[in-house]
């Protein structure tokens, strides 16, 4: 890409969707106007030892390979950009047979193949817009894929201007130049330019969506990613834990001054995540299993629906404990905390289940003798 021609490039990285993607690209200078834009890559290599939910994604279609990064949630999911897999041909979306993921690779392609079951793209993705929106996608494994997981930044008011961030990924150090795709992981230290609020980000103007997309670089520019990382983490410390707050999703060329990188905002979307990587409630139980409890005592567990449509529960146990409400209907984004309590003075241990529709049952003991199990 020519810094000539900005428009035309942020048009063939939108075209080129899949295909084309970004790397940690720190430029310290503008590119030369003249041919293609030559930037020192402002990354350096990743310690592997911190990056172990880092994913390398590669998508093979009728098109061939095209590369991204994804970041490991939990043992068989992982969370890339939309854009990775919506190829022209359409095949990407459904894993292909042949798509898969390695797990923080200490080479570009090193490790084993975790080949895809299943893929879901958020159902407002829109590859048209000048910033694409909603650019977050979910990978299933066929089977574990041990590694390290990442938490999901929740926290909506965080992280704020000036926090700092790093984006990790394979992609070019140089921008427009493929041959400089890295071939260890670049760690590419960045800051956070808008905020959660903020809805000015470098010079895109009104592009740029704030509640969805999160804006990281450095105000001089020389450090982004680039074609080649997209769909991979975009990481800070929140709260004294390091958690996933962006997705690499786009871009105008790669790390210039006052056009930043775009970042999908995870906060926005980890509800959408969770309810389908992890369940359609989240299930917080009031003490730790198994939960020591004498008689008349009680626990309570709290349903939290994650989603806008309703669900229903069930929890059962057995007739050592009461439960308040064994069944129900838990409207869109409402919660409610059930009551589990002991109504017998037996040394037992009770496991009291959760099952609800498309959340994997969750189990809890409780030692209802006043003593462990
Ligand atoms: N859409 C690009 C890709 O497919 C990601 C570009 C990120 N660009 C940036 N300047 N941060 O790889």
């Amino acid at each position: 890409m020519t810094s000539r021609a900005p428009k035309r490039a942020l048009l063939a990285a939108l075209i080129g969707g899949a295909l084309v993607f970004a790397s940690v690209v720190p430029a310290t200078a503008a590119a030369n106007s003249d041919g293609p834009s030559i930037r020192v890559v402002g990354g350096s290599n990743a310690n592997l030892a911190d990056t172990g939910w880092f994913l390398r994604f590669v998508s093979v279609t009728g098109m061939g390979p095209a590369n991204c990064g994804a970041t490991q949630i939990s043992s068989r999911w992982a969370v890339t950009a939309a854009h990775c897999v919506d190829t022209p041909d359409g095949m990407a979306k459904t894993g292909n047979g042949k798509s898969y993921l390695q797990v923080n690779p200490a080479t570009r392609g090193a490790g084993t193949r975790y080949y895809l079951d299943k893929v879901i793209v958020h159902s407002g993705y829109k590859k048209n817009a000048r910033l694409q929106i909603n650019d977050v996608a979910l990978l299933k494994t066929k089977v574990s894929m041990g590694g390290a997981k990442l938490a999901l930044n929740s926290d909506k008011s965080a992280p704020g201007i000036g926090h700092a961030e790093q984006v990790y990924g394979f992609g070019e150090r140089v921008d427009g130049d493929r041959d400089s795709q890295a071939t260890e992981l670049q760690e590419g230290r960045v800051e956070d330019l808008a905020g959660p609020y903020g809805s000015t980000c470098g010079n895109y103007g009104s592009d740029y969506r704030g509640a969805y997309e999160l804006c990281a670089g450095l105000p001089a520019g020389g450090v982004d990613a680039c074609q080649g990382d997209s769909g991979g983490p975009l990481v800070a410390t929140v709260a004294g834990r390091r958690v996933l707050v962006g997705i690499v999703s786009t871009g105008l060329g790669c790390a210039r001054a006052k056009y930043p990188g775009i970042y999908t905002r995870i906060s926005t979307y980890s509800n959408w995540i969770k309810a389908r990587a992890f369940g359609k409630f989240a299930v917080t139980p009031s003490c730790a299993s198994p939960c020591v409890r004498a008689k008349n005592k009680s626990m309570t567990i709290k349903l939290s629906n994650r989603t806008s449509t309703s669900g229903k529960y069930s929890v059962s146990g057995s007739k050592y404990v009461k439960i308040s409400s064994s069944w129900g209907t838990i409207k869109g984004k409402k919660s409610r905390t059930i009551r589990v309590r002991v109504i017998s003075s037996k040394k037992k241990c009770v496991v009291v289940k959760v099952k609800s529709t498309k959340t994997p049952t969750k189990s809890f003991t409780i030692a209802t003798n006043g003593k462990s199990c």
